[in-house]
């Protein structure tokens, strides 16, 4: 049977340099390309996608990028900071240009990081919502990162435990998309 390459890409919630929340999207797509998947990070940092509006839609070259890429994909993996309870502003921004037709039936894995005890639970079930809302398959298993400034340094995850729920969500974002592709064909 041939084997499925797949397409997974990653959305950063986060702007910041030496993002704790990028570092923790890396680390999954790593493991996905380590089992032979193809993955690409959409940098929001670098992409300046303008304030939502329905002519910026139209014209946003960076939105239109978004989009394409989401289109495309197998699957989504959307990681965000825990900021005030909830997900980032920038990250809402980036999703509202998103319709059901580039997220239905795409599996969605989602990752929260936050500097406290509770980590991301609370933006992960915000995101939860609304990648339901555009019809998208939500994986059961979700990331939630806590403590972050302890548990992310240099650059790496160092926290063996967080970092192998990391490597679980890739699994289940390779199975499910693949399942979902074949269902597809
Ligand atoms: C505006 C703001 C609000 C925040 N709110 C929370 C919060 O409600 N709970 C929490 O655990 N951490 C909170 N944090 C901490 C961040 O979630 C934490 O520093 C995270 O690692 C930032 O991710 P980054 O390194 O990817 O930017 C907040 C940080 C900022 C800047």
């Amino acid at each position: 049977m041939e084997t499925l390459s797949l397409k997974v890409v990653g959305l950063s919630g986060s702007l910041n340099e030496n993002s704790r929340t990028t570092i923790a999207l890396q680390q999954c797509l790593s493991f996905i390309e380590a089992s032979g998947h193809s993955t690409h990070l959409f940098d929001l940092k670098t992409k300046n996608i303008p304030f939502f509006s329905e002519a910026n839609r139209q014209v946003s070259l960076t939105a239109q990028a978004m989009i394409d890429e989401i289109r495309t994909a197998d699957a989504l993996i959307i990681a965000t900071p825990e900021y005030h309870g909830s997900y980032s502003g920038v990250l809402k921004n980036a999703l509202d240009y998103l319709t059901k037709s580039e997220v239905e039936t795409k599996a969605i894995g989602l990752i929260g990081v936050g500097a406290g005890q509770y980590g991301g639970y609370s933006a992960i079930d915000a995101l939860a919502n609304v990648m339901k809302t555009l019809h998208g398959i939500v994986l059961p298993l979700q990331v939630s990162l806590s403590n972050s400034h302890v548990v992310i340094q240099n650059n790496q995850v160092q926290c063996e435990k967080h970092s192998y729920r990391l490597k679980l969500l890739a699994e289940q974002v390779i199975h499910y998309s693949g399942k979902l592709r074949n269902r597809a064909a």
